[in-house]
């Protein structure tokens, strides 16, 4: 899945910044990703203890870049460009203290050109990694959310079977206007990932057998993208049995071009979309690759606390790839 996106990041190496170089599984990825010639990454932290784990670690940071927010020499200019970005929001004074930390710090790094993207959440929440990107780095023109998607991947024969999931982090409770741009955003990502997008949106009610709010949001959001001349199929509202079973899809959805074969679901809230992919991640046995931010401006992305290296490399390589 990854040898076309390695490839093109070979031709075209971008930097990623790392706010947390303290961290082991962040420093073992960051090793291999520069020694396989991927991309060009930044830590942050401080150079001594940085370097420390490294040694400590057998792993060597030849040709790695460390900042340490401390000692930056753009430190005031970066201060000064936060506090006009933030004006009326954070005083001068604030945004200081934000930049002495690694999160705010390494988004102001991508939003002054210095890096291409950003990777973390290894030890910060979802919430502080996201944060500074949705204020600093904003929505990219005409995207008006931020959301985010899952890539699933199972092996097998064929490449194995592959799917997308969103909002399953970001979003609470998208209206359906902003269904609409997770949508389309989504099947983008998809694409991204050889998928063929056949997007459902999914509810616990199909084409009307149920009644309420959630699935009449739904459906009134597959008329709106039905009418916007797409270049990949969409319906809803589904049921998931309609959504992925043939069996099912024929009953219940005979005339959609999506219900049975579906490979891109689009949850009504984040509550149906968290537990969603984490089912199919601890039951059905799928890698999930994620979350992917999409609609920022520049590439950044959160990795979960219980990561591991496996996952930060893998993750490092969609965050920079997305940014070509
Ligand atoms: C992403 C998230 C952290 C933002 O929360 P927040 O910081 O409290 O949001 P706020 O409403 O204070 O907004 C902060 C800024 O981000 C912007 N923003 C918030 N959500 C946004 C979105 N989805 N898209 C674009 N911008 C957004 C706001 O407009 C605001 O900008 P401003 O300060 O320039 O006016 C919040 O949506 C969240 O917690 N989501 C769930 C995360 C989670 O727990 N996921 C499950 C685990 S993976």
């Amino acid at each position: 899945m990854f040898v076309k996106m390695i490839e093109m990041l070979k031709q075209n190496r971008k930097t990623l910044v790392f706010p947390e170089g303290h961290d082991l599984r962040i420093l073992q990825a960051v090793v291999r990703l520069k020694h396989e010639g991927i991309l060009e990454p930044l830590l942050l932290g401080d150079e001594a203890q940085v370097k420390q784990l490294a040694k400590d670690n057998g792993l060597d940071l030849e040709g790695i870049e460390i900042i340490n927010p401390a000692s930056y020499s753009r430190f005031d200019e970066m201060v000064e460009t936060m506090a006009e970005l933030r004006k009326g929001k954070m005083t001068a004074d604030e945004c200081r203290a934000a930049l002495m930390k690694t999160n705010y710090f390494g988004t102001m790094l991508v939003k002054m050109g210095v890096a291409d993207g950003l990777l973390g959440g290894a030890t910060y929440s979802t919430a502080d990694t996201v944060r500074p990107a949705l204020q600093l780095i904003k929505t990219k023109p005409g995207n008006k959310i931020v959301s985010s998607c899952f890539i699933l991947h199972r092996e097998g024969p064929d490449g194995g079977e592959r799917m997308a999931m969103a909002d399953c982090a970001i979003n609470l409770f998208p209206t359906e206007d902003e269904l609409i741009e997770i949508t389309t955003e989504t099947a983008a990502t998809a694409k991204l990932f050889d998928i063929d997008p056949k997007v459902a949106l999914l509810s616990f009610s199909t084409m009307g057998s149920g009644k309420g709010e959630s699935p009449e949001k739904m459906r009134n959001a597959v008329a709106k993208l039905k009418a916007m001349n797409l270049d990949f199929d969409v319906d809803g509202e589904l049921q998931f049995d309609a959504a992925v079973s043939a069996e099912v899809g024929k009953l219940k959805a005979p005339d959609s071009k999506v219900a049975g074969c579906a490979n891109t679901f689009i949850f009504p809230d984040i509550n149906a979309g968290n537990i969603g992919y984490k089912i199919a991640q601890r039951l059905g046995g799928f890698e999930a690759l994620g979350p992917i931010l999409m609609g920022l401006n520049a590439p950044i992305n959160d990795l979960s606390r219980g990561t591991n290296t496996e996952e930060v490399y893998k993750m490092a390589i969609i965050t920079a790839a997305t940014s070509v």
